[in-house]
């Protein structure tokens, strides 16, 4: 089968030692996108064997070296980037701007992380003894698992394998399924900039047979994931039996605040987009809008009245608003979420269903939809629904606004619009998100502050930034005494 995208394993690529294939249709339009090897287990012992026997060499090549490829795979992604971002809207759904800045994101991450090749700082302290010299640098720590999601199929597995693989790191890559197109494409760029071989393997397959082996190889100490939250706790249970090194990335429910105070021409803007932006699957999509009520009605009219005007369709089309949604079973979740909103008493302003007139039919679409009068603790107000609904719950007071904002399981992204900036500040000091916007949407975080979030939404690691070191390094201190004799700190007076 000359179309069949294969794993790419210690340099080459091969097909799956189960023979067996899976395939991948637009969600816009149901049309073949590929058909990809099936692997298993077994293929996750050789990905895993070629990463280890890389990372010797890798390790040792010096770190502004390695930066120098990462430069490299920024140019190629550059100029790639049309065609990447293309094929990301056949694959996934989003619409083609989007798409155009999902693989924007990686290229900013290979700039970033290619520049950290000739930074990757440690300490120097002074000693307490004489004659000795003290210093902390940054180790590699091996293989790395690294399993990304469908919804930002370039950016996601850039945040994770540059600062991997730039401080020395080998990588076993694991695609979600959806978008195993993309995770190749990012594989090949890899490829053509010269990325030696075995130092970043990929293998694609479900998370059942390629996913779980990973995570539970003893070769493989550390796993970077995004995903569910039910997914992710799971991986963590799995990898904590072996003591590995986990980063999870997982669900979210942001939250606008809209102030009595705030523009609301611009919280329209913010709102709409990053509550529709993706068709609501991103992890910062915001799905609460938490509002004044002295300008409640007013934000509720005003959004309905522009999401009525959204354009479904193919994001190939510079006309559509919003894609399609990633899959079948996604769109029946959302729209169970539209019913159960509608039992729990919220009224539905706009939207509510899955859209299937003329060619929408072929996709997976559902309407942009709006719920107004929804109470802090309905279901719709707490669980990540991870679609294009937003709910408005209407609130008295700032107080009242980041109790509700705090008070659901996750804590990822947030924002606040207001004019007044002790609201401002009372908001960055008191909502606990590991993300905050202030006149501005929920969505839109750049690469080189920390990427992550608070309670249910990780697991205290942080992507993007300098962060991304601290999680694919180990610190090691050395000492080195050059007085020639035996000094014991914390026990021998030091003369004056
Ligand atoms: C995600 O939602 O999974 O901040 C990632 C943003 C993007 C990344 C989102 N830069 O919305």
């Amino acid at each position: 089968m000359s179309d069949l995208f294969k794993n790419y394993i210690a340099g080459q690529w091969v097909e799956s030692s189960t023979g067996q294939t899976f395939e991948r249709r637009n969600p816009a339009t149901g049309e073949l996108v590929g058909t990809y090897t099936k692997s298993g287990p077994e293929d996750v012992d050789r990905a895993v064997a070629a990463a280890k026997k890389a990372f010797q060499s890798w390790r040792l090549y010096p770190a502004p070296k390695r930066g120098e490829l990462l430069f490299k795979v920024a140019h190629i992604l550059d100029q790639r980037k049309e065609e990447f971002a293309r094929e990301m809207t056949q694959e996934m759904g989003k619409v083609i701007d989007e798409a155009r800045g999902d693989v924007q994101e990686a290229i900013d991450m290979a700039y970033y992380m290619a520049g950290e090749g000739r930074r990757m700082f440690g300490q120097t302290t002074p000693s307490e003894m004489r004659n000795k010299f003290q210093m902390s640098i940054r180790k590699p720590h091996g293989v790395c698992g690294i399993i990304t999601p469908w919804n930002f199929p370039m950016a996601i597995p850039s945040w994770k394998i540059f600062p991997a693989i730039v401080t020395g790191n080998t990588v076993v890559f694991k695609p979600a399924s959806f978008t195993s197109r993309m995770g190749l494409r990012f594989v090949e760029v890899l490829e053509e900039a010269g990325i030696p071989a075995g130092v970043v393997n990929l293998v694609l397959g479900d998370g059942k047979n390629v996913g779980d082996p990973l995570v539970e190889h003893p070769d493989v100490p550390v796993i970077g994931f995004t995903g569910s939250t039910e997914s992710g706790i799971d991986v963590s249970v799995r990898a904590a039996r072996k003591n590995k090194r986990v980063s999870l990335e997982m669900g979210g429910k942001n939250a606008v605040i809209v102030m009595d105070d705030a523009d609301l021409d611009l919280a329209v803007e913010g709102i709409l987009w990053s509550a529709f932006g993706t068709s609501g699957q991103r992890c910062t999509a915001a799905s609460r809008v938490i509002v004044h009520r002295s300008v409640q009605g007013e934000l509720s009219e005003r959004l309905a009245a522009r999401a009525r005007k959204m354009v479904l369709g193919d994001g190939l089309d510079p006309k559509v608003d919003v894609g399609p949604v990633v899959s079948k079973r996604q769109l029946e979740s959302i729209n169970e979420y539209v019913k159960i909103g509608a039992s729990e008493g919220a009224t539905l302003v706009t939207g509510g269903g899955i859209a299937t007139t003329g060619l929408l039919e072929k996709g997976h679409f559902h309407e942009p939809t709006i719920f107004d009068n929804v109470t802090a603790n309905m279901r719709i107000a707490q669980e990540e629904i991870f679609g294009p609904v937003v709910s408005l719950i209407p609130v008295d007071s700032l107080d009242e606004a980041i109790d509700v904002a705090n008070g659901v399981q996750y804590g990822l992204s947030a924002s606040i619009f207001t004019r007044n900036v002790n609201n401002a500040f009372r908001a960055m000091q008191d909502i606990f998100t590991g993300i905050l916007y202030v006149n501005a949407g929920t969505t839109g975080a750049e690469i080189h502050l920390p990427f992550g979030g608070t309670k249910a939404t990780g697991n205290g690691h942080r992507e993007a930034g300098t962060a991304a070191l601290d999680f694919f390094t180990e610190w090691q201190s050395l000492y080195i005494d050059y007085s020639g004799k035996l000094q014991r700190a914390q026990i021998d007076e030091v003369a004056l």
